[in-house]
């Protein structure tokens, strides 16, 4: 006898039959579409976040609506440097409320950047005109310049400040 395929005996048949109902499987998978929109993974791939991720927006900033961004309650922390607003949130280490650099949050660092402080009286109060600098010294303004180099390859850009009465 040897190895013969016998179709007739019922084991064969239905090996036969489930085989072909794979193969027919693979070949037209089944598209099932469902009736409402997932909002979670299950299985598959027919699935979407719950919400849509943030999406960080250009904005126009003035040191009064930049405050809020000083990453106290947790949330996102911005600067400014030379008027260039940068999302610096995922350096939460350096500028969050215990970081070195936490008093930058929220704020115009310009001329701390530019003297290499994080003194207080660094800042401008924020209800006044911003700091038009003119007083630096060539060295201090390519010292922020490298700090604005420094900045640009590592965080978002996500704005631009003005005064306050700008907008
Ligand atoms: C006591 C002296 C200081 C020490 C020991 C120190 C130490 C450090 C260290 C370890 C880093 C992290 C570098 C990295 O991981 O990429 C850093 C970054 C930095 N430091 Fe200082 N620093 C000092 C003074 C200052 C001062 C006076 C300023 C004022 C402008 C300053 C501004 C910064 C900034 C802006 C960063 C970059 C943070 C970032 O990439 O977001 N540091 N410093």
């Amino acid at each position: 006898m040897g190895l013969s395929f016998n179709l007739g005996t019922p084991i064969n048949t239905a090996l036969f039959l489930y085989i072909l109902y794979s193969v027919q499987r693979i070949i037209f998978p089944p598209i099932s579409k469902p009736k409402t929109i997932p909002h979670e993974f299950k299985s598959g791939y027919s699935w979407m976040p719950k919400s849509h991720p943030p999406t960080v927006l250009y904005k126009i900033y003035t040191p009064k609506t930049l405050e809020p961004f000083n990453g106290r309650d947790g949330g996102r922390i911005l600067l400014a440097i030379n008027g260039i607003v940068f999302d610096v949130s995922s350096g939460r280490n350096f500028y969050g409320p215990n970081g070195m650099y936490g008093n930058f949050a929220g704020r115009d660092a310009s001329r701390g950047m530019a003297k290499q402080s994080f003194d207080l009286d660094m800042l401008t109060p924020v209800d006044q005109p911003l700091d038009k600098l003119e007083d630096l010294r060539q060295d201090e303004i390519d010292n922020m310049k490298g700090w604005i180099e420094h900045f640009s390859n590592k965080y978002i850009i996500c704005g631009k400040l003005v005064e306050n009465d700008a907008i």
